[in-house]
């Protein structure tokens, strides 16, 4: 086998964390103050697709993002290189690559484009390289290029421990619960604004961890979290699930808050979210609904598929006042997976990226 002048692709999708990460313990290693679990959704409704062509003809690495080659000189695509150039490394291989990813949502819209798009790259190289890497060697490789991809190498219901040998060698996501253990849970991405965010997610953490004593908490509580979480998720108690998720949501935001400068992602549109959520549980009697959000206004409602209705209806309101812009709704979805030569994003004939 060669890994010379063939395309491989492949696709990997988004992750939402329920138990956030936030806060960085070394930032060149991206090794984080307390462990995370998220869900990874399915790439049937959020994905990216990455090709990759190793070629002795090409004269230039050239890597492309939804059509836009990126500049590798920029100290931002330069950082996310790297990754690349570690991986050819490894592989012994010094040819030049053609990259071509897509990702089929936009990527400044808080729906974690950077966690997909790097959890897919990482994939794609490690089958196009023939490096044979497990699936830990990958989430920490992709760790070092956002903390959140690491968590996107898997399906279902994952942890990233946070671990505590300086060099991050134990700092690795891991499969808790597969897809298929409890299929029905679904993400409803509810875009409120489609504005890039004011505050980077990585100067905001780092903003946190220097000025917010309040910070040294999420150390237990983030770990408290995650047993209760998992427990619950055992049983498949979407009640005890979801208490967890919308607090741990709004632990993050509450010490973001008190950040300073203050930090503050959510919006009008997200506190009315909130409400309607809120009053959805009191209105049944339980809750058959969590909301959850990032470093941004968008909220991700989870809920059991049986669920998604009733959510709809207590957010169609909402809709109507055009606070929000659309919903997106995902399904627990699995690892990043390759896919034939149909769905390449290259040209073999032109070594180019397909228009
Ligand atoms: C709020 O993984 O994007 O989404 O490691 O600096 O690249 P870097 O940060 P990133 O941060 C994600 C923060 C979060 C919570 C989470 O996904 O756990």
């Amino acid at each position: 086998m060669t890994v010379f002048d063939k395309v491989v692709t492949a696709r990997g999708s988004p992750n939402i964390a329920f138990i956030k990460y936030w806060g960085k313990r070394d930032e060149k290693l991206i090794l984080p103050c307390n462990s995370s679990l998220s869900m990874t959704l399915s790439s049937d409704t959020l994905n990216t697709t990455t090709s990759v062509l190793i070629s002795k003809k090409l004269e230039k690495d050239a890597f492309y993002i939804d059509g836009v080659l990126q500049d590798l000189q920029d100290p931002d695509v330069k950082e996310r290189f790297e990754i690349v150039n570690k991986l050819r490394k490894m592989a012994k291989v010094k040819e030049k690559m053609l990259i071509v990813s897509k990702n089929n949502f936009p990527a400044s819209s808080g729906m974690a484009s950077s966690a997909s798009g790097i959890a897919t790259l990482i994939y794609v190289l490690n089958a196009a390289l023939e490096l044979k890497l497990t699936q830990r060697e990958l989430s920490i490789i992709a760790r070092q290029g956002s903390g959140s991809a690491c968590r996107s190498v898997f399906g279902g219901i994952v942890v990233w421990k946070k671990g505590s040998n300086p060099d991050g060698t134990d700092s690795y996501a891991e499969q808790i619960f597969d897809e298929n253990y409890w299929a029905e849970l679904t993400d409803n991405i509810v875009i409120v604004t489609q504005e890039k965010k004011k505050v980077s997610s990585r100067a905001g953490m780092k903003q946190t961890v220097q000025t917010n004593p309040l910070y040294e908490m999420r150390y237990s509580s983030s770990e408290t979290h995650i047993k209760e979480f998992v427990d619950a998720y055992k049983d498949k108690d979407f009640h005890r699930i979801a208490d967890i998720i919308i607090a741990d949501s709004n632990e993050m935001h509450a010490l973001m808050l008190s950040t300073k400068p203050s930090i503050r992602y959510l919006n009008k549109a997200s506190y009315a979210i909130m409400d309607a959520i809120e009053e959805l549980n009191a209105k049944e009697g339980k809750n058959i609904a969590a909301y959850t959000f990032d470093a941004g206004a968008n909220a991700h409602i989870i809920t059991l598929a049986s669920n998604r209705e009733k959510v709809m209806n207590a957010l169609k309101h909402l809709q109507d006042s055009k606070e929000i812009i659309e919903i997106k709704s995902s399904k627990i979805g699995g690892a990043p997976f390759e896919l034939n030569e149909t769905e390449s994003l290259i040209d073999m004939q032109s070594m180019s990226p397909y228009n």
